[in-house]
């Protein structure tokens, strides 16, 4: 059942075993900086996915895939070398996004852009904040569901086997013009990022009036660069993470929270 947060942020947890009160204080200068946003840029990476139970990219991958180096298989080489194993270990991952659901965190931004200009920028190539509601600006990275021809770059929105047990090897369709392999339309390491999303990117957080920087490690750039820019054109950035992170130290504010106990207080405070 998800927690009644009351304005202060206080949780309330209506459960058989009496009341669990959730004290989540929202930063004074915090909601100082939100009331007055009307257009909020959210920055979102692995960590957003993480408290949904998306392993992040660096997590170690489990079963059949643990043998394997994300890394190495994120890659067009390795596409182009084997295929089916990458095409296998995608189908997978998407699989695993249907035993997955959308947090709090991705419910409050969703309720917070009923009422303000929340534009959603994401490093993540799954689907949570879409099946939460809120319309992604930019995936950055690609997406899971999103594929097209590895030879001539044709999207490609027919149906594709998802496989509901690990395999290792799956062929992938063919193009219908060129009849190259379908590949996922996700940025691999060493390929350009989508120009046009990261062209809303920029223009969305150096016109906002409040950037959020969220379960992001600040490690890949040019996505970290964002909150960057955002600084240079005077908006106010404000990072939520339980941990530190590489943008910490540029960031106008920091609050150290998880974003599925942090976003419903905030949004709940600002009423
Ligand atoms: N709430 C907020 N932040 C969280 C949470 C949470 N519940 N859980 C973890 N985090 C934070 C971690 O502290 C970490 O700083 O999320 C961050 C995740 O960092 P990374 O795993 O490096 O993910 P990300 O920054 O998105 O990586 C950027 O690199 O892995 C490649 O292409 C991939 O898009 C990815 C990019």
């Amino acid at each position: 059942m998800e927690p009644l947060i009351l304005p202060a942020g206080i949780a309330l947890h209506g459960s058989t075993g009496g009341i669990t009160v959730l004290m989540v204080e929202v930063p004074a200068e915090l909601l100082e900086l939100t009331r007055g946003a009307a257009r909020i840029s959210v920055l979102t990476g692995a960590g957003m996915s993480a408290e949904s139970g998306v392993p992040t990219f660096r997590d170690a991958q489990d079963g059949l895939w643990a043998q394997y180096d994300p890394m190495t298989l994120a890659t067009p080489e390795a596409f182009a070398d084997q295929p089916d194993l990458v095409w296998a270990w995608y189908a997978w991952r998407r699989h695993l996004m249907t035993t997955i659901e959308p947090h709090a965190g991705h419910r409050a931004l969703t309720r917070w852009g009923e009422h303000a200009a929340v534009e959603v920028i994401t490093q993540n190539v799954d689907d949570l904040h879409e099946r939460a509601g809120h319309h992604v600006l930019a995936h950055l990275h690609g997406s899971l569901f999103s594929l097209r021809c590895f030879d001539c770059d044709l999207p490609y929105d027919m149906p594709v086997e998802v496989p509901t047990q690990q395999v290792e090897r799956l062929e992938p369709p063919l193009c219908p013009a060129c009849l190259g392999h379908i590949r996922p339309d996700i940025v691999w390491f060493g390929e350009p990022l989508p120009v046009p999303a990261f062209e809303r990117a920029e223009q969305s957080v150096t016109e906002a009036d409040l950037v959020l920087v969220i379960g992001t490690s600040g490690a890949v750039f040019p996505a970290a660069g964002l909150p960057l820019l955002a600084r240079a054109n005077g908006v106010p950035t404000v990072e939520i993470n339980p941990v530190p992170t590489e943008l910490s130290h540029e960031t106008t504010l920091n609050w150290r929270i998880t974003a599925g106990a942090g976003l419903p207080a905030l949004v709940s405070a600002l009423g």
